[in-house]
């Protein structure tokens, strides 16, 4: 049944430009809904309620969305679906979207989701998991070089090297496993195959009904023009991928997305929400570099802004299995988002730091078809109301005009209003958009 109410009670959990394009998407439901960001950021608080109470803090967020009289819950980032949110939502009767603790196994351990893609036949590089260098090190001399050394376990899109050199691979798998750079997480390490290709990350609605593509979108995950430099969060985005065709879609839908959820449900596990296949597009096809278990960021600031349907009638429906019953559909725009960053992410953040925006960007709504929004990542507002900086990335800058290359000098116009203090952006955002 389709959500009928109007101005049901929704809440976006979450603090980034993500969950901004959330709850900025989900205020223009024709159902006016009453929005309430956990604990959000100032971007969000135009259009949310402010609720503060920690994204990590699962107790009180359930204990607040009862009392609040809640009718659905949007979970945005990893930590919490890997705590169980949405399980303990669920065992308090309220409607979540997003996968429970075990289905976000997915994205939480890499050793769970190969292990799955090898059970299911899911095209996806070879691999090994290592608690000891010196078996790690055997393994990666079967593979050669480039290899690809992996933190098993949630590290911010950085706990990943792929290494040129086997003095580069040691010494990334010697700080994993001894120098415990990443706490827990990096006490196993996964050595992988390197793939050779173009990237692309899809992203799907999935419940038990049925599994839904979004349109295709591709991150810039290094710091540096050119790709250059360390992996980053993400840096920015366009969608859609021209070269990633409904018959590409088509061949990851049946060959990677179908069998996965197919395997988990083999294994007593529904998967619900938003499932992230990041693909790369080799010469045998498209192959899995990674599964996230909720939207991409920043490829979310690119995709909702082109979604036609309606975000909260198909959240409500993942909630309820009843996925299939709705038709999911998109603008033909294109959409291209630079991520402004602060201090010298990402090797570490900015704060404190004023923010120069002018105030139409600062309202955050598209004019009209054809425009900018500016989302916020890392702000925060200051005791006399100053707009200042909170994070490694800072905002988020998208713009949907007709085509890419449109979208491309729209995002960077945008780009240039906006001020502050060691403020940096890739200059080349979407630059390889043919491919
Ligand atoms: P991940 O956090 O697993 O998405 O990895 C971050 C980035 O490292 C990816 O977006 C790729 O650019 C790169 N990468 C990861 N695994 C591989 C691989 N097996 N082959 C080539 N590049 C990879
Ligand atoms: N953009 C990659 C991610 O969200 O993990």
């Amino acid at each position: 049944m389709a959500l009928e109410t109007r101005h049901p009670r929704v809440a976006v959990i979450g603090q980034g430009a993500r969950e901004h394009a959330l709850v900025w998407k989900l205020a223009q439901s024709p159902l006016e809904p009453e929005l309430y960001a956990v604990p959000g950021n100032p971007g969000m608080w135009q259009l949310a309620k402010r609720v503060d109470i920690a994204s990590s803090d699962m107790e009180r967020i359930v204990v607040w969305a009862r009392e609040a009289g809640i009718d659905l819950v949007v979970v945005g980032p990893e930590g919490p679906l890997a705590d169980g949110l949405v399980d303990a939502l669920t065992d308090a009767g309220i409607p979540a979207f997003g996968p429970s603790r075990e289905a976000a196994q997915l994205e939480a351990s890499k050793a769970f989701s190969k292990a799955l893609m090898r059970d299911a036949n899911v095209p996806t590089a070879r691999f090994g998991v290592f608690t000891e260098v010196d078996k790690a090190l055997g393994f990666m001399r079967t593979l050669g070089i480039p290899v690809v050394v992996k933190a098993d376990g949630l590290a911010a899109g950085k706990g990943v090297v792929v290494a040129q050199s086997w003095a580069d691979a040691e010494a990334a798998v010697r700080d994993m496993l001894e120098g415990n750079r990443f706490g827990l997480s990096g006490s196993r390490v996964v050595i992988e195959e390197y793939l050779s290709g173009m990237e692309v990350s899809c992203m799907y609605f999935v419940d038990a009904s049925a599994v839904v593509p979004m349109l295709p979108a591709r991150d810039f995950k290094r710091a540096y023009d050119g790709d250059e430099g360390p992996n980053t969060g993400g840096m920015g985005a366009f969608a859609p991928v021209p070269s990633v065709t409904d018959a590409v879609i088509d061949r990851v839908t049946k060959t990677i997305v179908q069998p996965v959820v197919k395997a988990l449900r083999d294994r007593g596990i529904t998967y619900r929400g938003v499932l992230y296949a990041g693909l790369m597009i080799t010469d045998d096809g498209p192959k899995v570099i990674e599964f996230n278990a909720r939207f991409g960021d920043p490829e979310t600031e690119v995709v909702l802004p082109l979604l036609a349907t309606d975000l909260l009638q198909i959240a409500w429906a993942v909630a309820h299995d009843e996925l299939s019953t709705l038709a999911i559909e998109w603008r033909s725009d294109a959409a291209v988002c630079v991520v402004v960053a602060g201090g010298d992410y990402p090797a570490g953040s900015d704060h404190g730091t004023p923010i120069a925006l002018p105030t139409e960007a600062a309202a955050g709504h598209v004019a009209g078809r054809d425009g900018e929004v500016v989302f916020h990542a890392g702000t925060a507002l200051r005791d006399d109301g100053q707009l200042v900086t909170a994070g490694g990335r800072v905002l988020t800058i998208s713009a949907i005009a007709t085509d890419i290359p449109a979208a491309i000098a729209a995002a960077y116009s945008a780009a240039e209003t906006v001020q502050f203090e060691r403020m940096h952006y890739r200059r080349d955002i979407a630059h390889n958009w043919r491919v």
